[in-house]
């Protein structure tokens, strides 16, 4: 049996998913730091692979960019394949000043402004958390790994491009450290399905600063980041 749109069979998917929004980049980490890759979907080119870290098994897939997408292949990982642990693993763009590029970032909340989250809770609002273990984990995991991460709150949100003046100015002075697209459905969803979820961030940019990293910057960063996650499995 498959899903709507993994052609995986159940049982080809690890308890473990990292969840990059990019295809291509589930693809290079389970080219770059697993053993005995394979791979369950290209449907779509939203690759999906399972392979050995250290000996354990863990799954990499590409969800797409933004909420909508996100959704699809969490639920779906989820309800079809009993996934228990879902890791995000991508980028933000930093809201406060003083967050450094490249720096690593554990979400413990997301607010946003998805329309899922409103139908879900008939317009009320649901406070989006991360899994304490997970987190607890992973920040264990970095201190022993000897790399720095942050913690705090993200903003997703499903508009990329809006011009509005001021527009992350409230989020700011709320304390939301960064910007991105995928974290507060996949930590509700989670939730609503007795799962764990994590959001493991580095920061691509500042929004504020309009300060953006480079590419050699963005590749520390990204392993830094890939190694908390794959410690998780
Ligand atoms: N907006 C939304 N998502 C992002 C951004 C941004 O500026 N930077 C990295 N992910």
């Amino acid at each position: 049996m498959s899903s709507l749109h993994l052609e995986a069979n159940v049982g080809d998917i690890a308890e473990t998913v990292l969840l990059p929004g990019d295809p291509l980049r589930a693809k290079h980490v389970a080219d770059t730091f697993l053993d005995d890759v394979v791979c369950y979907n290209k449907v779509r080119n939203m690759f999906g692979f399972t392979g050995y870290y250290k000996g354990n098994r863990v799954s990499i897939q590409g969800t797409g960019m933004g909420m909508g997408s996100t959704s699809i292949y969490v639920n779906e990982l989820i309800n079809t394949y009993k996934v228990k642990n879902l890791i995000r693993v991508g980028t933000c763009g930093a809201i406060q000043k003083d967050i450094n590029l490249g720096q690593v970032l554990l979400a413990m909340s997301a607010s946003g402004d998805s329309d899922a989250n409103r139908l879900y809770f008939d317009g009320m609002h649901y406070a989006a958390t991360a899994d304490f273990d997970l987190l607890l984990k992973a920040h264990e995991v970095a201190e022993r790994l000897h790399i720095k991460t942050y913690k705090g709150s993200v903003f997703s949100t499903n508009t990329f491009y809006d011009n509005a003046p001021n527009r992350w100015e409230k989020w700011q002075k709320q304390g939301i450290f960064g910007v991105e697209m995928e974290t507060q459905i996949l930590f509700t969803l989670a939730k609503r399905f007795g799962v764990k979820a994590l959001s493991v961030l580095t920061v691509s940019d500042n929004i504020i600063t309009g300060a953006s990293t480079t590419s050699k910057e963005r590749e520390q960063s990204f392993n830094d980041m890939m190694k908390i996650a794959l410690e998780l499995a």
